[in-house]
């Protein structure tokens, strides 16, 4: 009978861990009446916070942040690779009609590219998002730039070479992200200690890891 309560109060402290996991990494984390966002993306944001098995999309806290970092650093040239459904484009893109930005995105599957530009079409980004449906590893090292915004969201795998094809055309002043480094289970999604490592040893870049969402890092580069 001991035994019975201590399994169960063990599955209710489980379960109550779980519980307050899954509710840091919705979007219920953000409270979208204090976000200015346009009408037809808060409408987007707010009814398609699930995307779809195997979407994996942004939780709204990560997604808010890269809108915030465009925003507030006035960028206007912006590549995201891993478009999955299109939520982080969609936050992007957000802040790139303010700043008069344009965003290319890139993914590798072709139904979830169809959803994408589906749902950037309902956000009524269209016209500022070049998706394009492909390989990265081919596509990146072949994009002209420069960018001064990237959000690196697709095989973790290739993480340090799609890093390495685009630092020289990352102007000095703009920003590299890369999702799922450090956030808590992000060791589910990914090994990101020898990126991060990397990452952190380039003399020409500054990251800090935002860890309130999936684990965000975040390089601003002060150098050439
Ligand atoms: C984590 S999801 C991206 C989520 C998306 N950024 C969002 O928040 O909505 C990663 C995506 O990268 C795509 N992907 C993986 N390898 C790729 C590659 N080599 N080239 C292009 N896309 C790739 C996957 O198909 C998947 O849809």
């Amino acid at each position: 009978m001991k035994t019975l309560g201590f399994v169960a109060a063990l599955l209710l402290m489980l379960a109550a861990v779980a519980f307050f996991v899954v509710a840091r990494n919705t979007p219920d984390a953000v409270d979208f009446e204090d976000v200015d966002l346009d009408a037809r993306v808060k409408q987007f944001l707010e009814t398609h916070a699930w995307g779809g098995r195997g979407a994996a999309n942004v939780p709204a806290v990560d997604g808010l942040t890269l809108h915030n970092i465009v925003l507030e650093k006035g960028y206007t040239r912006a590549l995201e690779i891993g478009t999955s459904t299109g939520h982080s484009t969609v936050w992007i893109a957000s802040a790139l009609s303010k700043t008069g930005g344009k965003l290319i995105t890139i993914e590798i599957d072709e139904g979830r590219h169809r959803q994408a530009v589906e749902n950037i079409k309902a956000a009524g980004l269209s016209d500022l998002v070049d998706a394009r449906l492909g390989n990265a590893h081919g596509i990146v090292p072949a994009l002209e730039g420069p960018f001064d915004f990237v959000f690196s969201d697709a095989d973790k795998g290739w993480y340090k070479s799609y890093l390495d094809a685009l630092l020289p055309k990352l102007e000095v002043g703009g920003c590299y992200t890369t999702h799922n480094v450090g956030g808590l289970f992000s060791g589910w999604f990914s090994d990101s200690g020898d990126y991060m490592d990397y990452l952190n040893g380039l003399p020409n870049l500054e990251t800090t890891v935002d860890s309130r969402g999936r684990g965000l890092s975040i390089s601003y580069k002060v150098s050439e």
